[in-house]
């Protein structure tokens, strides 16, 4: 990464920490929870029996891989393969060495926020699959979505997995839906993972591990803010708070402060005071079902396609058109 688009994300973190911890109630961005350590973090998250997404969307690609590769492959011209997301690849790899084994044409393009997990996995796919095509490029999805424009030559499919767009409230989704449909051509696809509604304790479990490692993920966003904002939070005066509202599908995350403190944050010379009890809201993790998938795609200049689930209909994956 060059200095210059370190300044910049730094600008912008430093301003939304300062906003978000200015506000009433007070939040952060789970954007932010993503560096290194948050990606490893997340990665044991994936790993934990009670975090059921990895492993439903993995078995959906298991089950289906083979009606998934026909949509994709459409009338055999070859396709672009643009994931939003990438993060380690693992459940990907599924798909990947299916479409390789098949021989379909395709070029595989994973996009990430995280420079870390990008390298990783292009070493990884170079490794497991030599003859495939892979072309990785760093950055946000919004940002990517204004290059993919150039991306025209063929067929794309656009794949974002694991329930990546449940950060995002339901507006915000259908603007950045309504981003990709604008980006997208007549052919090409959208194939989305979306967690579904589902008995409210079991969501509630995988948002609440006993273990602490969704805590540990959670409060990375303050340790982040201690190291590169020289901020003094101290992480034990903080519990995570995890609630579940069956009637709206979301899931929220929260940091609960455990008695009147105040934090410093040098680099923004300011002294944010909490409150016993009072919240910081750091993240948004959307549930979905048929009806509400329906309702975003119309909002934004999509139509459904197709849809795959596992065998617990925990979890599905849908193919979306422009409409
Ligand atoms: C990567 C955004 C899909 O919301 O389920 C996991 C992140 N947060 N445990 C999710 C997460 C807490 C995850 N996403």
């Amino acid at each position: 990464m060059n200095t210059e688009t370190n300044v910049a994300v730094d600008a912008t973190f430093k301003k939304d920490v300062l906003e978000g911890l200015s506000s009433f109630p007070k939040y952060l961005y789970s954007k932010y929870i993503y560096d290194s350590t948050g990606d490893r973090l997340f990665q044991d998250i994936m790993k934990l029996p009670e975090y059921y997404l990895t492993n439903s969307e993995y078995e959906i690609f298991q089950l289906h891989k083979s009606s998934i590769a026909d949509f994709f492959r459409g009338l055999g011209h070859g396709f672009d393969l643009i994931e939003l997301g990438a993060g380690d690849g693992e459940k990907t790899k599924v798909l990947l060495e299916h479409f390789i084994n098949r021989g379909l044409d395709f070029v595989y393009k994973p996009i990430d926020i995280s420079e870390n997990a990008l390298s990783g996995l292009a070493d990884s796919l170079r490794m497991e699959f030599s003859e495939l095509e892979i072309a990785p490029e760093r950055g946000e999805y919004f940002e990517v979505l204004q290059r993919l424009g150039n991306y025209d030559k063929r067929k794309k499919v656009i794949m974002l997995l694991g329930s990546n767009m449940g950060n995002l409230l339901h507006d915000r989704a259908i603007q950045f839906l309504s981003q990709l449909s604008e980006n997208m051509n007549e052919d090409d696809l959208l194939f989305m993972g979306l967690d579904q509604k589902k008995d409210p304790q079991v969501i509630l479990d995988a948002y609440n591990d006993p273990t602490g490692v969704t805590e540990a993920f959670n409060k990375n966003l303050l340790t982040r803010i201690n190291r590169e904002l020289g901020g003094n939070f101290d992480l034990d005066k903080f519990k995570h708070w995890e609630v579940y509202d069956p009637e709206t599908g979301t899931a929220k995350s929260y940091l609960v402060s455990l008695e009147t403190q105040e934090v410093t944050i040098a680099e923004l010379g300011e002294t944010f005071n909490f409150k016993q009890w009072e919240t910081i809201h750091t993240e948004i993790s959307q549930k979905y079902d048929d009806a509400v998938v329906e309702w975003l795609a119309e909002e934004s200049g999509l139509s459904i396609e197709s849809s795959f689930s596992d065998s617990k209909e925990y979890f599905k994956n849908y193919i979306f058109r422009k409409k």
